[in-house]
């Protein structure tokens, strides 16, 4: 049986006419294809045919060639040889460099979520400054997003550009729901407000930056895009009342009491908050509800990205002003987090600023066994490894472990579906080789025999996962993997020799 996303979406972009014969790669992840590697696991080589691939990167069949010779274990090269390059293989619907437009989906749900892309693109960042395509591509998918941020700062989830001639995708779920600001379902996928959206934004923008050194993304989209984030993070930092007792709501989103679009209460507000110096969030970054509107992980990355973007304007000598409000809430956000957050060494995941305080973790990054990986703070800091034990233990309500499967998940899927992501999470934030180890095989042993990464995974059943085509994920692994190779040669590498792409 299969849950979540994947088995409701039917609707697919229509590829283009040379790719017309080629399969559905929902249906084609599904089955185990090619050699099987040669470990214990013998898993399939899920690479689609090389007519089929939506985008060609020699500098990325360099890196594959590169780790199939050096790693170890057959089966983990022939994870990371599928997941490398997934997002290159199977995301791109669209890409025009003159248009400076690119169009791409998650995988098995045919929208662009601007978390998303900012993911899958995040294994490739050493790879820009080597192959200028793959430059242009991401810049591409940048000022793409800077167009629906600047017209729908508050959404995450978006149609394809009206250039590329696809088709808008219906969603079921944004069906039966009320969003104020009013959003139009052409340009809108769906309209969830996310802060950490508009941080994946920031963080795709500025590891761009950083890898080219090419200041040329900065255009008007891109201003005008920059300075609709400030709007959102001035709106949604302010109490839900004034000291008058006048409510506030800039933005607000309810629906009609069915399963995929809820009612939310106070007339699609949530929960009160009080103010703190946090910026507060509608929906998780799984797209489930807050229970409380300021998400540690999501102001962690927020604060993190800040700076990042502050650091790239003074570069670039841009937006002076910005700049310096970028700074400021920067360091406003990360002072917020340790007052608000934090008791006992224990960061909470959501806190409404009146001491409600909710303690646990939800798979999907920013989470707070992710906060190393976010930048935020170091992974011996007391605060994290105490967080880090109790998040990996029965006393985090969505943690679940089984016979052969475990880690965090959340209510997306539900509590015993927990979600390869959080152990992904759980080996950027450790130096510890038998845990990295313990991880990186409970990863490798749970993807039913197909050899990618899926979104979630039954403690019960092996053959129950959600998902099979999550380009995220994949990314998410992939990016471990070559850190792991970087940081921790010895511990997957067949020396113990470092080993960066391009280098
Ligand atoms: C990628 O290369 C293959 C040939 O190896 C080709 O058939 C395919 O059309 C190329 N894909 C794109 C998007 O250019
Ligand atoms: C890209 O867009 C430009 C401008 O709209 C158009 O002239 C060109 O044909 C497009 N290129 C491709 C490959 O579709
Ligand atoms: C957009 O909304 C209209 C009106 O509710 C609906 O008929 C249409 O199917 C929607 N389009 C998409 C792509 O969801
Ligand atoms: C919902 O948000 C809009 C602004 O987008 C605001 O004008 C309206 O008052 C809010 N409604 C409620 C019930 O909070
Ligand atoms: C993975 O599976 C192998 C058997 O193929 C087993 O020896 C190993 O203990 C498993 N590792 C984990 C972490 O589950
Ligand atoms: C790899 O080298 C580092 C020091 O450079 C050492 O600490 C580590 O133990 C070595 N790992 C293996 C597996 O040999």
């Amino acid at each position: 049986m299969k849950l979540g996303f994947g088995s409701l979406v039917v609707a697919a972009v229509l590829a283009s006419t040379s790719q017309a014969q080629c399969p559905d790669y929902t249906t084609y992840s599904q089955k185990p294809h090619g050699t099987p590697s040669t470990g214990p696991l013998a898993l399939p080589y899920m690479r689609p045919d090389p007519a089929c691939r939506t985008f060609n990167s020699t500098a990325v069949e360099k890196v594959i060639t590169d780790m199939k010779s050096l790693i170890r274990d057959p089966d983990i090269a022939r994870l990371f040889e599928n997941t490398f390059p997934n997002t290159l293989d199977t995301t791109v619907k669209y890409f025009n460099a003159t248009e400076n437009l690119a169009f791409i989906i998650t995988g098995d749900i045919t929208a662009q979520w601007l978390r998303d892309t900012a993911n899958q693109f995040a294994h490739y960042h050493s790879l820009l400054a080597l192959d200028p395509e793959l430059a242009k591509l991401v810049k591409a998918v940048i000022n793409n997003e800077a167009r629906y941020v600047a017209e729908y700062p508050y959404c995450g989830a978006f149609q394809p550009p009206p250039e590329s001639g696809l088709r808008p995708t219906h969603n079921d779920w944004a069906d039966g729901v009320t969003v104020n600001p009013p959003v139009n379902n052409q340009t809108v996928f769906e309209c969830k407000y996310e802060i950490d959206s508009l941080c994946g934004f920031l963080k795709l923008s500025r590891s761009y930056y950083q890898a080219t050194k090419d200041a040329s993304f900065i255009n008007d989209n891109w201003k005008a895009a920059i300075r609709q984030i400030f709007r959102v993070i001035n709106e949604q930092s302010q109490p839900t009342f004034d000291e008058n007792f006048n409510f506030i709501s800039y933005y607000n989103w309810t629906g009609g009491g069915g399963a995929l679009s809820p009612q939310v209460n106070n007339h699609g507000n949530g929960e009160p908050k009080a103010y703190t110096g946090l910026v507060g969030t509608h929906h998780r970054p799984s797209d489930d509800l807050s229970v409380f509107a300021y998400l540690t992980p999501a102001n962690a990355m927020l604060s993190v990205e800040l700076q990042n973007l502050a650091d790239v304007l003074d570069a670039t000598g841009q937006l002076p002003d910005v700049s310096r409000d970028a700074k400021t809430w920067s360091s406003r956000v990360r002072d917020a987090i340790w007052k608000y957050t934090v008791v006992d060494n224990i960061f909470a995941y959501e806190v409404n600023g009146f001491g409600g305080r909710y303690v646990m973790d939800d798979a999907n990054v920013p989470s707070l066994l992710s906060l190393p990986y976010l930048g935020f703070l170091d992974k011996k800091n007391p605060a994290y490894v105490a967080t880090r034990k109790l998040l990996l233990s029965a006393k985090n309500p969505y943690f679940a472990a089984g016979k052969t499967f475990s880690g965090t998940g959340g209510p997306h899927v539900d509590p015993w579906h927990p979600w390869p992501m959080s152990q992904i999470a759980a080996i950027f934030g450790t130096d510890n080789d038998q845990e990295i180890l313990k991880s990186l095989y409970t990863i490798a042993n749970n993807t039913n025999g197909l050899g990618l990464i899926h979104e979630s995974q039954s403690i019960y059943k092996s053959t129950e996962y959600t998902r099979p085509w999550f380009a995220w994920a994949n990314s998410y692994f992939a990016e471990m993997i070559l850190d792991l190779a970087d940081r921790k040669p010895g511990l997957i590498l067949k020396t113990n020799k470092s080993y960066k792409p391009g280098q």
